[in-house]
């Protein structure tokens, strides 16, 4: 069942977001939840048909969106994206980190090269386009937002890579938030645990249906649910409005309440 959104649908009139990993999953879920309130939209990924079939979507609903393709290890890639996103809409104001790198593997097998994939991608990935965000969002007094998880909070199985390269970024969010708030620029995280009809989530249950993993996670917590899409993206939408002013440096845990404790016994 589709939520109702409790934002006026103008709340992000006038501001334009960058959304890395924006052509699927979380990103996409993201970036046309920021569109129906308002902002224009640039989406950036290493696939340029996903990036070119979302923003189909994008457009036929009416919005502005545009894509660029690259990769975000690449920092001039990085570069290209935001000076594309700036010289389309005339500004950048919400920078959304949602791009990833994830496969399960073992500690004892995984390689040196898979190991330091994952953190190009996720971690040296979130830097390079945060530095080169940096002087439009100066401008702007904008805002960035990172997807981090929950899988570093204590350890996970087999994701000895993405659970460093997520707690790295933790980090990354609290030092940019400290060099950068006099400039105005707030900097904030959202760590969801499992989201649901994404293909992280397929990829990480090998193949389990959604409803499947519902079942199975939902009771876990004591929302009776597993996180959604548009969950992220309300919080996203407080975070860039009037509303998470006062708000930097932090991530907001955003599992339903899984880590409080196991079910009633
Ligand atoms: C072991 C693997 C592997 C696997 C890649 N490698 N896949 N090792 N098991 N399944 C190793 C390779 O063998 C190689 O090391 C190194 O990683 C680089 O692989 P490449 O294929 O050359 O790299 P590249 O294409 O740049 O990146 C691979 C990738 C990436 C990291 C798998 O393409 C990717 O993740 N794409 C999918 C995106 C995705 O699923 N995003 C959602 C993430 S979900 P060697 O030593 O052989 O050279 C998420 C949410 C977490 O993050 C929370 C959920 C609860």
């Amino acid at each position: 069942m589709q939520m109702k959104s409790p934002f006026h649908s103008n709340v992000l009139s006038g501001r334009v977001a960058v959304i890395t990993g924006g052509g699927s999953g979380i990103g996409f879920g993201i970036a046309q939840e920021l569109a129906r309130h308002g902002a224009r939209i640039v989406i950036t990924g290493r696939r340029k048909q996903f990036l070119a079939d979302a923003v189909k979507i994008l457009t036929d609903e009416g919005f502005q969106a545009s894509y660029l393709a690259g990769d975000v290890r690449k920092f001039d890639n990085c570069e290209s994206v935001v000076n594309f996103a700036v010289s389309k809409y005339g500004s950048l104001d919400i920078l959304v980190c949602s791009h990833a790198g994830n496969f399960l593997a073992p500690a004892e097998t995984l390689s040196s090269n898979g190991f330091r994939t994952v953190i190009d991608i996720d971690t040296v990935g979130v830097f390079n386009i945060c530095r080169a965000a940096f002087a439009p969002l100066k401008k702007s007094q904008g805002s960035i937002i990172h997807i981090s998880a929950t899988l570093q909070i204590g350890a996970s199985w087999y994701q000895i890579h993405a659970s460093a390269a997520k707690a790295a970024i933790d980090s990354i969010t609290r030092s940019l938030a400290l060099e950068w708030g006099s400039y105005g620029i707030r900097v904030n995280g959202i760590a969801p645990g499992a989201v649901n009809d994404t293909p992280g989530l397929q990829k990480l249950t090998l193949g389990m249906s959604a409803e499947k993993v519902n079942k199975m996670l939902g009771p876990l917590t004591p929302l009776g649910r597993i996180c959604t899409k548009f969950d992220i993206a309300m919080v996203i939408i407080f975070l860039c409005s009037a509303g998470g002013a006062f708000l930097t440096g932090e991530t907001i845990l955003m599992d339903g309440g899984a880590w409080l404790a196991g079910p009633a016994p």
